[in-house]
């Protein structure tokens, strides 16, 4: 059902939450044991937590950022990587996923709209740089001598390509949520924005989101053991280009 629905419209819009990376071991934010229940994220993920207590904000991106090399791609990463070889330019994949696993999964038509942890930023020039180590409060930018810190949105500040990528891709397209629970915006819009103009709208998720009602179609379970059948099936169903 979901994959004729999908299928033969012209470009498909996905947005991934932490529940895709589940299944790889890495803790989503809100289900029980989530970071959010462990940590407060006001103590760890505002820029005025960085300013109060700017090392244990670094120690908490530090940790995220050492569990990346424990952990791999599962099914779901690789399917979305394998519908994006097939679609090509007709797909874009936006993740709220600061982990690299989609991309260790192949896929390249990528935003990463609330940043990475395998790259940092300058405070002063805004220079990002490709960072595998811990960061510590001495590591300063190679160009400007300024502070170096996590290249992940806080709350508070705003995402990345909202201005130009996103709208673009949402535009016109069929929109696809994946393990997120809708609770966090302006992701959590994206799919009344897509509605708006018409389009189709499906989620795979644990559980319904905050936003449910907002989706036409709706597949319940664990995106490692769901996608991989879907996808393939809304490849398959997609009219060439
Ligand atoms: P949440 O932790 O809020 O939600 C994860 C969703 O994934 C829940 O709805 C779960 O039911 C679902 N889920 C869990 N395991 C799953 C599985 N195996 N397969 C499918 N779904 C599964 O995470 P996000 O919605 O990604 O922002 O959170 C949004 C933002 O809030 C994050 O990007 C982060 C956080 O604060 C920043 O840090 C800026």
């Amino acid at each position: 059902m979901i994959a004729e629905a999908l299928g033969g419209s012209g470009r498909l819009a996905v947005l991934t939450g932490a529940g895709i990376s589940a299944e790889s071991g890495l803790k989503t934010f809100r289900d029980p044991g989530g970071l959010w229940q462990q940590y407060r994220l006001e103590e760890l993920a505002t820029p005025e937590a960085f300013r109060a207590h700017p090392e244990r904000v670094l120690e908490f991106y530090n940790m995220r950022r050492a569990k990346l090399s424990e952990v791999h791609p599962n099914a779901g990463h690789v399917a979305l990587a394998a519908l994006e070889r097939r679609l090509e330019e007709r797909f874009t994949l936006i993740t709220q996923n600061v982990d690299d696993l989609h991309e260790r999964a192949g896929s390249r038509r990528l935003l990463h709209m609330h940043g990475e942890l395998k790259n940092v930023r300058c405070v002063r020039c805004a220079a990002v740089v490709p960072w595998t180590a811990a960061l510590r409060l001495g590591d300063r930018c190679a160009a400007c001598q300024g502070q170096l810190r996590p290249h992940i949105v806080w709350f508070g500040e705003v995402p990345f390509f909202l201005d130009d990528a996103i709208p673009a891709a949402l535009a016109g397209a069929t929109f696809l949520s994946i393990g997120t629970s809708g609770t966090v915006y302006p992701a959590a819009g994206f799919v009344a924005a897509v509605k708006a103009q018409g389009g189709l709208t499906a989620e795979v998720n644990l559980e319904p989101s905050a936003n449910a009602e907002l989706f036409d179609l709706q597949v319940l379970g664990k995106a490692g053991e769901v996608l991989p059948t879907v996808l393939e099936a809304i490849g398959g169903a997609q009219a060439p280009a």
